[in-house]
């Protein structure tokens, strides 16, 4: 395989709706057009890959994942051939392009699904799940708790009830059928033929229902997922799989295979325990979940993130994690949904510039490719006062002008509020002022990412937490083939000392790759360290 083809291994990606972006029809919902015009943002940011929420036809019951046509563009955001477009300008730039592939389940729009309602006999009636009662599958969960209270629902012209993994308006597909398995390799050679370069499976683990079990993570799952990695690799090489399954990382690693089923699996147990470990000024969760995570394939990475468009998801901690977490982050009943918490990174990190610091520079120096969800690279804030998930789905906050230079439409227009009051409004919170100011967070990230990507370590390198008797110090190492790397982080308030046994790398010297300082010689075994209140260091290992 070359090394192109492994691309993945050490990208940024950005994830981003497109119809939250730019707007540029003026029709108040951001459009391709729009996010063509703001590739070179994305671009300078450093890149590598977007990550396109659902741009599909929908009645947007879920924003977008429930689709009713896969084959075709939500007329908001405009057509196939500004789809093109907007494709080939990213190609051109250098980006990669990744699309939402929602394999699970379709909107009860769908014409499938709008014939299957005619009941037995219909030829779409096997593309869904049916029961003539509500009783099978008990043992699966409800996820969308907060909304629903069953994985079934009885529909009146079918007489029958139909299964549904999240809104009732979400049909399941029914993956037993072969012609449904069929009809989603077809949906996934589109939009490869057009050039995509892979995508982000929604939902996974749900696929195949079988009686006694949870009905997540099934053996027939995985040779399906399987089989659709084995068409890619054959016509599409170099395209990618990126696995959406909040689930344990034993069962995470499970959808990796032998490196022949995904290439990327979101590392959903990671992402809280970064908010425990800053929020307690301790590692132990940290170092914990690093503990818990099996080793992948080599031609495998996680996908790593600090939020997302959900809600922060509690499902990979204990109950008692969880009600701490939801005292600490969400003391207002406003900031919950299901098991989860409905706010923004900033917000959520008290607008603390050494917090928000701490957690994109645990973020871009674990292992794992980082996503970084729009917004968050200017600090935006969200509105908890909006449904569902739409308050961290607010518009892009490009400057102070008329409606935050999302759009020239009247505000009654636009999609949804803009954040216009207090700390994180749009005339303190913009992209335009934050590219100004050379100490603003944009900057400070942009800066970090170039670092990144001039040390391969970070891709590619294994992990090795050094032990270290500081509780609040995680120190850890990045090797790959090229160079070592020695992180550390002070996750208290309080400046710590510390020392490291460094006895392996004595008569080397380290050098900051963050600021340019002088390198300083490892002479003794122990080695003693300063790091101020909430900071961190990422240090190059040299032989000079
Ligand atoms: C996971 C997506 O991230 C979420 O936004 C969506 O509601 C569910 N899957 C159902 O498609």
């Amino acid at each position: 395989m070359s090394d192109e083809s492994l691309w993945y291994l050490d990208a940024v990606f950005y994830e981003l709706n497109v119809r939250a972006f730019f707007d540029h029809n003026t029709d108040g919902h951001g459009d391709l057009r729009g996010l063509t015009q703001k590739l070179d943002y994305l671009k300078d940011l450093g890149v590598d890959a977007i990550w396109l929420l659902p741009i599909y036809p929908s009645p947007l019951l879920d924003d977008g994942y429930d689709i009713a046509d896969y084959y075709s563009i939500h007329p908001d955001y405009g057509d196939l051939e500004d789809f093109k477009t907007f494709l080939n300008a990213a190609h051109q730039r250098g980006m990669r392009v990744i699309t939402d592939l929602v394999l699970n389940h379709t909107s009860d729009q769908h014409r499938w699904f709008q014939s299957a309602r005619n009941g037995r006999g219909d030829p779409y009636h096997d593309y869904y799940v049916w029961s003539d009662d509500d009783q099978k599958y008990a043992q699966a969960r409800v996820i969308f708790l907060d909304s629903e209270q069953s994985n079934w629902t009885w529909d009146e012209s079918a007489q029958r009830y139909y299964w549904h993994r999240f809104y009732s308006s979400q049909p399941d597909l029914n993956f037993d059928n072969p012609d449904v398995r069929d009809e989603m390799f077809k949906v996934a050679k589109f939009w490869l033929g057009m050039g995509v370069d892979g995508f982000r499976a929604d939902a996974v683990p749900y696929l195949f229902e079988r009686e006694g079990t949870n009905c997540e993570n099934l053996p027939a799952t995985h040779a399906y997922l399987k089989e659709l990695r084995h068409f890619i690799d054959l016509y599409y090489p170099g395209r990618i799989l990126l696995c959406e399954a909040n689930q344990w990382p034993k069962d995470v690693r499970k959808y990796f295979g032998e490196g022949d089923e995904f290439h990327m699996g979101f590392h959903f147990p990671l992402m809280p325990r970064i908010y425990m470990a800053i929020r307690k000024g301790d590692v132990s969760p940290l170092i914990w979940v690093m503990d818990q995570t099996p080793p992948i394939p080599d031609n495998t990475q996680w996908s790593t993130f600090l939020r997302n468009h959900d809600e922060l998801t509690l499902e990979m901690v204990s109950e008692e994690e969880r009600q701490w977490m939801w005292e600490q982050y969400a003391p207002d009943p406003r900031m919950r949904l299901n098991l989860g918490i409905r706010r923004r990174l900033a917000p959520l990190l008290d607008n603390d510039r050494r917090k928000i610091e701490l957690a994109y520079s645990l973020l871009f120096t674990l292992p794992g490719s980082p996503v970084i969800y729009y917004g968050d690279e200017i600090g935006m804030g969200d509105n908890i006062w909006l449904d569902d998930r739409s308050g961290v789905r607010t518009p892009m906050q490009w400057s102070n002008d008329n409606n935050a230079g999302f759009s020239a439409a009247p505000f009654e227009s636009l999609y949804s509020p803009l954040i216009d009051e207090g700390e994180f409004s749009f005339s303190k919170v913009n992209v335009s002022q934050q590219e100004q100011d050379p100490n603003s967070l944009l900057n400070w990230i942009r800066k970090l990412l170039c670092i990144r990507k001039q040390n391969p370590a970070f891709g590619q390198g294994n992990l090795q937490i050094l032990p270290c008797e500081n509780m609040s110090i995680l120190a850890f190492l990045r090797e790959s083939k090229q160079q070592t790397l020695l992180i550390l982080h002070n996750l208290s308030p309080e400046t710590q000392r510390f020392t490291l046994d460094l006895t392996q790398f004595q008569g080397l010297n380290l050098v900051g790759l963050l600021q340019v300082e002088n390198s300083v010689l490892i002479s003794t075994p122990e080695y003693h360290f300063e790091l101020p209140s909430r900071n961190y260091q990422w240090l190059n290992l040299i032989d000079e």
